[in-house]
């Protein structure tokens, strides 16, 4: 079993919990993710890490509620335990020689965009981190993002906070001003993460995106997580979850994510009668 040492609501849908999980503390990178279970009869969902504690033991994840299992989650506490946490899975992200990068997180993607950034950081590359939300009352992070760039832009759809406008805006103003950027690190929505990519490919910049398909097994066994990448099909728990964000067919990936949601939709009002 594995305890849940601390749990933080960073906004109304939005919860960090700090996990004990000391092997997966110890072990796991960058870019890489867990798989949990709730309980013996509980669905196995995918969670980027966003932090780490290798002295305490602890596993921080970020999560948003979007369906059951993810409410269910919400509803533990501290000192409530999971039946399962099983990781690291999936490569690290590779930032090898990155030297100016732009971190880019939109909305809950700025908890899995946060360990790139700060490993960036911490191995002396510049990096500046475009944070996009839709409005003031749910940014998240925003402390810790300012402790691990040079420089936080944050910006709201609506205005209400930092600058108006998306994240694809603010990171063209950027290069546009003459940000030199070797590497792009983009982590958000699908269409997001589609709309940085095609801005970055007419600038020509190397650009990581991080997917995150509906996953099972998270070993590469039952193809649930299949993507297409650069014409090819690769499985995003062992051959990503990151993946050059040019050669993504985003428009598979969010046709697939889509498959299950009357479902998912049906289990969480079931679970919330
Ligand atoms: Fe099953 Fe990736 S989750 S192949």
């Amino acid at each position: 079993m594995f305890k849940i040492v601390s749990k933080r609501v960073l906004n109304p849908t939005v919860t960090l919990m700090e996990i004990e999980a000391p092997f997966v503390a110890k072990k796991i990178q960058a870019g890489q993710f867990i798989i949990l279970r709730i309980d013996e009869y509980g669905e196995r969902v995918p969670f980027t890490v966003a932090d780490t504690d290798v002295e305490k033991g602890t596993v921080t994840i970020i999560f948003q509620i979007v369906g059951k299992t993810t409410k269910e989650l919400s509803r533990l506490n501290a000192g409530d335990s999971l039946r399962d946490f099983v990781g690291p899975l999936g490569r690290p992200t590779e930032l090898e020689g990155v030297k100016k990068a732009a971190v880019i997180g939109g909305g809950l993607g700025c908890a899995i965009a946060y360990p790139q950034a700060k490993h960036l950081f911490q191995s002396g590359a510049h990096v500046d981190i475009i944070a996009g939300f839709r409005s003031k009352d749910i940014v998240i992070l925003e402390d810790e993002m300012k402790a691990v760039s040079n420089r936080l832009i944050i910006c709201t759809d609506d205005g209400s906070y930092g600058k108006k406008g998306f994240v694809t805006n603010a990171l063209e103003d950027e290069i546009k001003a003459g940000a030199d950027y070797d590497c792009v690190i983009a982590i958000g929505p699908l269409p997001m993460m589609k709309f940085v990519s095609l801005l970055t490919k007419k600038y020509n910049i190397r650009t990581i995106v991080s997917l995150n398909p509906i996953m099972i097994d998270g070993t590469g066994m039952c193809g649930g997580c299949r993507v297409t990448v650069g014409g090819k099909t690769k499985f995003a728990c062992v051959d990503g979850p990151d993946f050059d964000g040019h050669e993504v067919d985003f428009d598979e990936a969010m046709k697939r994510l889509g498959t299950y949601k009357a479902e998912e939709h049906a289990a969480l009002d079931h679970y919330c009668k």
